[in-house]
């Protein structure tokens, strides 16, 4: 049941501490990567194509970042519902990469079998061990987030992040691409997640003053960069799908190649930006917006905050991380804001209109 919670998003939400603490608890040992054994050599992985859909293909996406840059591995990404008809070639001997909640999604299980078929080795990340796509890969790292009931994907979704958190730590550490040193210090700020979400879901009023806000706007532009740009895109989708408000998560960069004709002072503009080195280039993109009159939303920490306060028109206040656990972090509040303003709309929160818990047919 939904205990004292009014929805089970929100009862979902509230287990983000626990799950990804869970997470972390079965795949680091004493601040080191420990992953299930595996049916190949992590050494020798030279390319991953990752594809997935919805908010599971954003925790591919916040991956590939990782992957990339730790680890010095190349990710191609793509959602699946493209990936299976562009069929691209791929070369035998690199990892399919898949991620699922459900582990059912029908575009998902296409383009596992097509990398299966092309000579891939299959890695899922799933929350139901005993799916379709489990029975089909080759190895699985379970994201152990427990049922999620809500339609709108939350728990399941950080713990996605922290999962591919891991493997990426993993493999940088198989590739000899970041020092012992460097592997324990990014692990030991993953370690801080479940502390900080806490902090999150126990300081909710900011987020709730803010839904109010947000819930008159037409259109919603959410802004990120690096592993935040995908956060960006999944606090777009959530919102969306449970208060039905139009909204686009876009680069931050981008912005000014085309969206930026949007912003006017009805269009509230959401920019996920922990500070870090990607930082200074998210602030100019919204110095940008706000001087068109947009009314910027900063989710930052106290560093972050302070610098953008004089174009602020809100501020959620986070507590600092590490950029490299900064998108599971901002991944909570991005999710609670969608949750607050669909309550304000008295919206279905659990069971959105139109949507599926999980889409077994293309
Ligand atoms: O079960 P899956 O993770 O494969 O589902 C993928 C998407 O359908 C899912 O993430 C969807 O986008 C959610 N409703 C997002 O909240």
């Amino acid at each position: 049941g939904k205990g004292n919670f009014r929805h089970f998003m929100e009862k979902e939400l509230h287990e983000h501490p626990v799950v990804i603490g869970d997470v972390l608890h079965r795949m680091l040992e004493a601040e080191t990567p420990r992953l299930p054994a595996l049916p190949f050599d992590l050494a020798g992985i030279q390319r991953i194509t990752m594809s997935a859909c919805g908010s599971a293909f954003y925790a591919g996406l916040t991956a590939k970042f990782w992957l990339e840059n730790l680890a010095r591995v190349p990710v191609e990404a793509d959602v699946a519902s493209e990936f299976r008809y562009r069929a691209p070639p791929l070369d035998a001997g690199g990892l399919g990469l898949l991620v699922s909640q459900s582990g059912e999604t029908a575009d998902t299980l296409a383009a596992l079998r097509y990398m299966k078929a092309e000579g891939q080795k299959i890695l899922s990340v799933l929350n139901v061990p005993e799916s379709t796509m489990a029975r089909e890969s080759h190895a699985i790292l379970e994201t152990i987030a427990g049922p999620e009931i809500g339609v709108a994907s939350t728990k399941a979704f950080t713990a996605q992040l922290t999962v591919l958190a891991v493997f990426a730590l993993a493999l940088a550490q198989a590739k000899g691409q970041q020092s012992p040193a460097e592997i324990s210090r990014l692990a030991a700020s993953l370690l801080e997640v479940p502390a900080r979400a806490a902090e999150i879901l126990g300081n909710d009023a900011p987020i709730r003053r803010l839904a109010e806000r947000i819930a008159e706007a037409r259109d919603v532009l959410y802004l990120g960069r690096g592993g935040c740009f995908p956060i960006a895109m999944e606090g777009a989708l959530k919102l969306k799908e449970i208060s039905y408000i139009h909204a686009e998560g876009y680069a931050a960069g981008e912005m000014k190649h085309g969206p930026i004709a949007l912003i006017d002072k009805s269009v509230p503009v959401i920019a996920i930006c922990p500070s870090g080195p990607l930082f200074e280039k998210t602030a100019s993109n919204l110095q940008e917006a706000a001087a068109r009159g947009g009314q910027i939303v900063v989710f930052s920490d106290e560093e972050g905050a302070s610098k953008l306060a004089p174009i602020a028109a809100e501020t959620i206040l986070l507590p600092s991380i590490d950029p490299f656990a900064a998108p599971i972090l901002l991944a909570i509040p991005v999710q609670m804001l969608a949750y607050h303003v669909a309550v304000l709309k008295g919206t279905d929160v659990d069971q959105p209109r139109n949507l599926a818990k999980s889409v077994t047919v293309e």
